[in-house]
């Protein structure tokens, strides 16, 4: 088959290992820089251009879009789908997951356990978006912030109402959450491939820190996941409509909460922590899925 793979950086862990799985596997795999594509969406034959020349017909795409290219990179993956390329991660999946408070909310009314969160604007009163959540502590969490960066925790009311004020002053989009102590500083990353948790880890905050980002400090080991994780792990990933994502779970006493769903999980931590080839099993998921059209909304919405 041929694969192209959408990544603005080839030599990004993922995006190498994704590219040797494939060719491993008897693949053809090039690595297409998503904001280098450019198309005429007008035309009745859709195509996508790369560097003045008709990219080739792609039997299918792996998406790898970083957050900051949300907006171009699920355009051109949308383009793709609409030639009839088969998306691993459909562009409409991947801006769903994206919108955190669409993310949640989609979640939550499908019965997923979740911490309690408020959201706001530019509430008029503080104290009662504090209280709503169960009150301090809370954990205040810009909504653009990715790697841990943006995510404060507020032990006082008190000191809840301070940060909120300020994010509100910087004009911030804020999420207001219940503090899941028992979690300990640590996390349940799982990373699903076609329904199915593949791989499993657990990332523990560095001491004194809340949070488990590995970016931050925190560091992995694998785990056991509960028949309850495993099932509230898959459920997430098929209600936002992706194939092959990141589920991050906190273990709260009301058994696993979601925290988010990542579209473009990063494998260098996950294939380090538990040795499993999450690549090749995203090779495998194409091999048994990729048939022209199959891409459910090829291109609509
Ligand atoms: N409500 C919460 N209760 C306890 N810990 C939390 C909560 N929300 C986030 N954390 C911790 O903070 C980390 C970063 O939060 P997260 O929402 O994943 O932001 P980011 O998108 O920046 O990674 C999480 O991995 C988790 O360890
Ligand atoms: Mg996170």
């Amino acid at each position: 088959m041929k694969i192209a793979i959408l990544s603005r950086n080839a030599n990004l862990y993922s995006t190498r290992r994704l590219k040797e799985a494939g060719e491993a596997m008897g693949h053809e795999v090039d690595i297409i820089d998503t904001l280098h594509c450019y198309m005429d969406i007008t035309s009745s034959r859709p195509t996508v251009r790369y560097h003045g020349k008709e990219l080739p017909m792609y039997d299918a795409i792996i998406p790898r879009i970083g957050a900051s290219v949300t907006f171009y990179g699920t355009a051109v993956a949308r383009q793709f789908e609409m030639m009839g390329t088969f998306n691993v991660n459909e562009s409409v999946a991947i801006s769903r997951s994206r919108d955190k408070l669409r993310s949640l909310q989609l979640l939550s009314r499908r019965g997923i356990g979740l911490p309690r969160t408020g959201f706001a604007s530019k509430p008029d009163n503080i104290k009662d978006l504090i209280k709503n959540v169960g009150g301090a502590p809370v954990v205040i969490k810009l909504l653009e912030g990715t790697q841990g960066i943006g995510v404060v925790l507020a032990d006082t009311a008190k000191a809840a109402e301070a940060i909120i004020e300020a994010f509100m002053g910087l004009k911030a989009n804020i999420l207001v959450q219940e503090f899941i102590k028992e979690a300990g500083g640590a996390d349940i990353r799982c990373l699903v491939v076609g329904g199915k948790v593949v791989a499993a880890m657990k990332r523990q905050g560095a001491e004194g820190e809340f949070r488990s980002n590995l970016h931050r400090g925190g560091s992995a080991e694998v785990i056991k996941l509960t028949k309850q994780e495993r099932e509230t792990a898959v459920n997430a990933a098929k209600i936002m409509g992706l194939n092959v994502c990141g589920v991050d779970l906190l273990r709260s006493q009301n058994g696993p909460m979601v925290m988010e769903v990542n579209s473009s999980p990063g494998l260098e931590g996950i294939e380090n922590a538990t040795g499993k080839d999450v690549a090749g099993m995203v090779i495998e998921f194409i091999e048994k899925n990729a048939k022209l059209h199959a891409t459910k909304t090829r291109g609509k919405g």
